[in-house]
């Protein structure tokens, strides 16, 4: 595992460029699976995540070349359908193979992804699609596997709007016979990406973004040249590094509305947000107000930002009600910034915030990649040197963070132990 050196009290300024979106290339990437022919995807992250979906789309027997931020993908050789549970378990999302291997082979089988620490990450209302669309599904030793003769089209209702369930029944659905309508769907910019990306290549997606989303069954597919959206999540992570430093800084290549939550938050806690075409500028030269934050499906305050929000308001002037709704257990955070001298009381999914008038650096570590997040924005506001291990959870979704926050003037080092 690797580690990051951070000397905090530097102010971030500058201009951050945002890299594509970690959560919209990684189901266009499993849909790629439905084509029996070359794509390409444009402004794709250097990300460890999208390196776990690149080997398993070699494994099932793509062929995949990625250089800088453009892959070439070719699924003409995919001849497998079966994926071990050693993949499975590096990444959850390795599980949006479910949905275009039964839409393009009838026959599937996974392992369950397991939990991670942010929560047990079920996957009942993915089956609950696929069955509905006439998938026998048998759950053994770990695995789950499905089948069909013949995918039909159904209407589908989402007990709760997940995203990944949401995208693994969309890519079933393209292939089906007839119509498809899924009620209470998630509504995520990704979500948009993706029927985008489907409807690119010949499928009929419509209503993503909304929580009725309709798809009707074609025969065929084709190739496509695509260009991913940018990260909603990295590009808030920037803003609030510039808040946390009381920093100056240029945010660029979003799309502001896939920001609004994060922007009227921010604006909330006293900092200054100026939003311009595909860029915001972010500044701060005083504390923070406190705020109260409640996380909830898009378009509300997205789960992704609730660590580094906490970070911010660990200094804030005042208390901070922060309400985690969507995981179960996405606090792991806490005692680590607790341990940097914040003033955190959990009481159930909701922590109460004290601001203090500092924090101190000291050796913390990271257990998810926001949480990461969140203690490289904490250890840039405090006061000596902090060392935050495990940052091989940031490079999951971050691409270099290190450079780019060094390149607006912070001082972090990484460390190979
Ligand atoms: C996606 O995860 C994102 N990952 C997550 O981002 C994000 O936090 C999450 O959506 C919520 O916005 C990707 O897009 C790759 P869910 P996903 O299914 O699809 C429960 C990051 O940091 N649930 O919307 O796994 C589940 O337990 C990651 O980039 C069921 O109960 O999230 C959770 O409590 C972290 N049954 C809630 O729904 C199911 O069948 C939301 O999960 C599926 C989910």
């Amino acid at each position: 595992m690797q580690r990051f050196m951070i000397t905090g009290g530097y102010r971030l300024a500058g201009t951050v460029k945002v890299s594509g979106s970690k959560n919209a290339t990684l189901p266009i990437m499993a849909a790629s699976l439905l084509l029996d022919e070359k794509c390409i995807l444009r402004g794709v992250p250097r990300l460890r995540d999208v390196e776990v979906m690149r080997d398993l789309l070699v494994y099932l027997g793509a062929s995949v070349i990625w250089e800088k931020d453009v892959m070439y993908i070719d699924t003409q050789g995919v001849g497998y359908q079966d994926v071990s549970e050693e993949l499975m378990r590096r990444m959850r999302a390795s599980n949006l193979v479910l949905g275009p291997l039964i839409s393009r082979y009838r026959f599937a089988r996974i392992s369950y992804p397991g939990g991670c620490d942010i929560g047990s990450r079920p996957m009942n209302l993915h089956l609950k699609g696929m069955q509905a669309m006439g998938v026998g599904i048998k759950e053994k030793f770990g695995y789950i596997t499905a089948e069909t003769e013949k995918l039909k089209g159904s209407e589908i209702y989402l007990d709760l709007p997940s995203v990944g369930a949401t995208e693994n029944i969309m890519m079933a659905a393209v292939l089906a016979e007839g119509k498809t309508v899924i009620r209470n769907a998630a509504r995520e910019p990704e979500i948009v990406d993706l029927q985008n990306f489907l409807n690119c290549i010949g499928a009929r997606v419509k209503g993503a973004g909304t929580d009725t989303i309709k798809v009707v069954g074609v025969d065929g597919l084709n190739g496509t040249d695509y260009t991913v959206i940018p990260d909603r999540i990295e590009a808030g992570t920037h803003m609030v590094a510039a808040a946390i430093t009381r920093g100056d800084v240029v945010v660029t290549n979003v799309i502001p509305e896939h920001l609004e939550p994060v922007i009227n938050k921010l604006r909330e806690a006293g900092v200054y947000v100026e939003v311009k075409d595909e860029q915001v500028r972010v500044s701060m030269d005083k504390k923070p107000k406190a705020i109260d934050i409640k996380t909830m499906p898009y378009p509300g305050f997205p789960t992704d930002m609730q660590p580094q929000f906490m970070a911010l308001t660990t200094l804030a002037e005042g208390t901070s009600i922060i309400s985690e709704t969507i995981f179960e257990n996405r606090y792991k955070h806490v005692m680590e910034l607790r341990r940097m001298g914040a003033d955190i009381r959990l009481e159930g999914h909701t922590a109460v915030v004290k601001g203090v008038p500092g924090i101190s650096g000291t050796l913390v570590e990271a257990s998810d990649l926001r949480a990461g997040a969140a203690l490289v924005l904490a250890a840039m506001a405090s006061e000596n040197g902090t060392v935050v291990d495990k940052v091989d959870h940031i490079d999951r979704g971050y691409e270099r963070l290190e450079n780019k926050y060094n390149a607006l003037g912070a001082r972090i080092i990484r460390v190979h132990n």
